[in-house]
């Protein structure tokens, strides 16, 4: 194994399932969030998943040993000894900028660091730190644990040794990966943000209702997930924040959020992690 120690940052909906996939494919992953709070909840979903996945039979891993792999801290500067760091924190570009300005400062200079963002271009955090070859985009799907693909962004300045090295960590944890240019929200989610923000529009405007829009999804394209089942997986605070930086960048109106995601955001309904947004889910 080349990349032993793999350094996680940010404990949410995303962190929690990067630190989980790794932790289980017998990496020591040192798990940090500013939030107490958050570091317990993701170690309490991550055993739960962990138990559920052998309930139904789904992979064999031994719940204790994963925690074990797991080390949860507030302390960025632990990270001081990792091999290969990814930033998983709220996707708002002056948190994110904050914690890559730092993370250049505590990492080794050999050790890449990838952004994991739903639509900030990836060259912007090359420009954060002095060797920004070594950053690259690490975009994982959620639940991160069941799925065998990841893209990978190649930033401007992003090295061939830096893209090597993220599709050999992704290789380690038993995923596939594509590696893509630098696009605001890259390839998945520039045409799937699209996708969900249009459908809340149809709710908006009348035209059908939320389980209705999910079943003709499903039912019609074969689709596991409706666009709104999976605005609320993703949360729709991240789909409003990463709608926004897309249309931002292209200035194009096709991206202009929906005025109910708004509206669902501002009042604290952001999804599955919220226990309510399009559908209401027992927390
Ligand atoms: N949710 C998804 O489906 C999904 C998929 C792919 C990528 N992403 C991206 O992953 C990132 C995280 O998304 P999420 O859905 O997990 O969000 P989230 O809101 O669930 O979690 C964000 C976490 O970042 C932590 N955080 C905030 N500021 C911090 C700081 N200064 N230091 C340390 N921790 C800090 C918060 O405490 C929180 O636990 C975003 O950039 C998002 O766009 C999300």
């Amino acid at each position: 194994m080349r990349f032993r120690r793999v350094g996680v940052v940010g404990a949410g909906v995303i962190g929690s399932g990067v630190a989980q996939l790794f932790a289980q494919s017998g990496h020591d992953v040192a798990l940090i969030d500013s939030s107490k709070a958050a570091l317990q909840e993701a170690r309490r979903t991550i055993a739960n998943t962990l138990k559920m996945a052998r309930l139904l039979d789904h992979n064999t891993h031994d719940v204790e040993q994963v925690i074990a792999h797991l080390h949860a801290s507030t302390d960025l500067e632990s990270l001081g000894n990792a091999d290969f760091v990814i930033e998983n924190v709220t996707e708002d570009w002056e948190i994110k900028r904050a914690i890559h300005a730092r993370l250049h400062a505590v990492v080794r200079t050999d050790v890449p660091i990838a952004a994991n963002t739903s639509a900030i271009p990836v060259t912007r955090f090359g420009s954060v730190g002095h060797h920004p070859q070594r950053v690259v985009g690490m975009h994982f799907m959620n639940p991160v644990p069941l799925m065998p693909m990841v893209e990978i962004i190649r930033g401007v300045h992003t090295s061939d040794e830096t893209i090597a090295a993220a599709r050999a960590l992704v290789t380690e944890a038993g995923r596939e990966s594509i590696v893509v240019a630098d696009s605001p929200g890259f390839v998945t989610n520039r045409v799937m943000m699209l996708m969900v923000n249009e459908a809340m529009f149809l709710v908006h405007e009348g035209v059908a209702s939320v389980p209705d829009i999910d079943r003709l999804f499903k039912t019609c394209f074969g689709h596991k997930m409706g666009p709104l089942e999976t605005a609320d997986l993703i949360g729709l605070d991240t789909v409003l924040k990463s709608i926004e930086v897309i249309y931002g960048e292209l200035n194009d109106d096709k991206y202009r959020p929906c005025p109910l995601l708004r509206k669902l955001v501002y009042a604290g309904k952001h999804g599955r992690k919220t226990g309510k947004g399009f559908y209401e889910y027992e927390c």
